[in-house]
């Protein structure tokens, strides 16, 4: 069926006869993946669509987590210019179909089977009033602690299982003159660290405090303490912690400056595109205190309605990040785990094996939870009033009490 689109449209285009580009069709791709992993994965989906006779037209904004690269499609699809397809995170999806921008996908995703395979979680974001509107490209996994194999193998150190283990680690690493915990200074960096703090005291302060926005678990004794672990941390920043970007950060691990960073995994990406082998020379373990759990986040691409004519591009990008070919290819570069349950596990390194048995046990345990700071947690504007609370306090000195207090009241007025 696939193949008889494929083939009609490039028909179409030999007889409309006005092709600037070799293939039948282009699509404008908007995404965010600038960093070294990260435009390497954006070469697997160039060129799986390309040997599928769909073009690709470039437009990165670069900015980790998206910031820039939402700012910007806003822009274009009020000037009335949307792009063919865009990169976004859960909450976006929901958002842009709710004011009728996007595509369906139903077609692809019963001739595919998408309903079977992708977790019940990521459809929640990909799926608009029961209609598939986005195309999950991966899972990832924000709460990460990278560990400089070099660094704790020299000082005799073990990565980190709770944090009386993660402070008696980076006390030895800063001793022996290394950054102990490398951190980059933007608002969503600062809030992947502090939501993976959120999820260590408590996996119910996690879901009463960031997901359901409960004033009391805002406020709590709980919260005050996961801001005062937040402060410790920040302790062990470096000097050029301010506006570091995440993938600089993780270079910093990666050549043996840092012994440390908590982040994602794409930073594996980053490992990955280094040459080096994640769990050998880049160690991997989950946030203390957060084994059991799982927060996730998925990058979805988005077909925006930009009319009949680029349809079977639309339909043709969908299918080709959906095949299980592709999720492998993708994933292993990108540092993320397949979006699909049944993609074959055997070439995924260590730390991917680990996330994929972490995410069964953690889905069987209900133990499953969307990423506040990457979108998967609340709608843009109540996301962004934890987030500028969150970058207030690591910015000063606010006590973790009036960092707490400052919560409550800054998600009230944003609701
Ligand atoms: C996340 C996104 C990832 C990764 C990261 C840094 O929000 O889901 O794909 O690229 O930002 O840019």
């Amino acid at each position: 069926m696939t193949v008889k689109s494929t083939c009609a449209v490039a028909a179409l285009s030999v007889a409309l006869g006005g092709a600037t580009s070799v293939f039948a069709q282009d699509v404008e791709v908007l995404h965010w993946w600038t960093s070294g992993g990260e435009a390497a994965a954006v070469s697997v989906l160039k060129e799986d669509l390309e040997g599928k006779g769909t073009g690709w037209v470039d437009m990165a904004v670069a900015g980790g987590g998206g910031d820039a690269a939402m700012t910007t499609l806003r822009a274009r699809v009020t000037a009335g210019d949307p792009p063919t397809a865009a990169q976004m995170l859960g909450m976006n999806v929901r958002e842009w179909a709710d004011e009728g921008y996007l595509g369906n996908l139903n077609e692809i995703a019963a001739a595919e089977g998408w309903d079977e395979v992708v977790p019940p979680a990521v459809q929640a974001f990909g799926k608009y009033e029961g209609n598939w509107v986005a195309a999950p490209v991966n899972m990832h996994r924000p709460h990460w602690v990278w560990g400089s194999a070099k660094i704790f193998d020299e000082l005799g150190l073990e990565m980190p299982t709770n944090w009386d283990e993660f402070f008696a680690a980076a006390d030895a690493i800063e001793a022996a003159g290394y950054t102990a915990v490398a951190q980059g200074g933007q608002a969503w960096q600062e809030a992947t660290i502090w939501e993976a703090i959120v999820l260590s005291i408590d996996p119910n302060l996690y879901q009463s405090a960031l997901i359901e926005a409960d004033p009391e678990a805002l406020g709590s004794d709980q919260m005050v303490e996961a801001f005062e672990i937040y402060r410790k941390v920040l302790g062990y920043a470096d000097d050029g912690y301010a506006g570091r970007d995440w993938n600089l950060t993780t270079a910093l691990v990666i050549n043996g400056e840092a012994g440390m960073q908590i982040m994602g995994d794409w930073a594996k990406g980053e490992v990955v595109a280094a040459g080096l082998t994640p769990g050998e020379e880049i160690l991997c373990s989950v946030v203390p205190g957060t084994q059991g759990s799982f927060l996730f986040n998925t990058d979805f691409f988005a077909m925006f309605d930009v009319g009949e004519g680029k349809q079977a591009a639309q339909q043709n990008m969908a299918q080709s990040v959906m095949s299980v070919s592709f999720q492998e290819t993708f994933n292993l570069t990108k540092g993320s785990i397949p979006a699909r349950t049944d993609v074959p596990q055997g070439n995924f390194d260590a730390c991917a094996q680990k996330s994929m048995a972490d995410l069964a046990e953690a889905t069987a345990a209900d133990q499953l939870y969307g990423s506040l700071a990457h979108g998967h947690g609340q709608p843009a504007a109540i996301q962004g009033a934890y987030l500028d609370v969150v970058t207030a306090f690591a910015n000063s000195d606010q006590s973790a009490a009036d960092a707490a207090a400052a919560l409550v009241a800054s998600v009230a007025a944003a609701q």
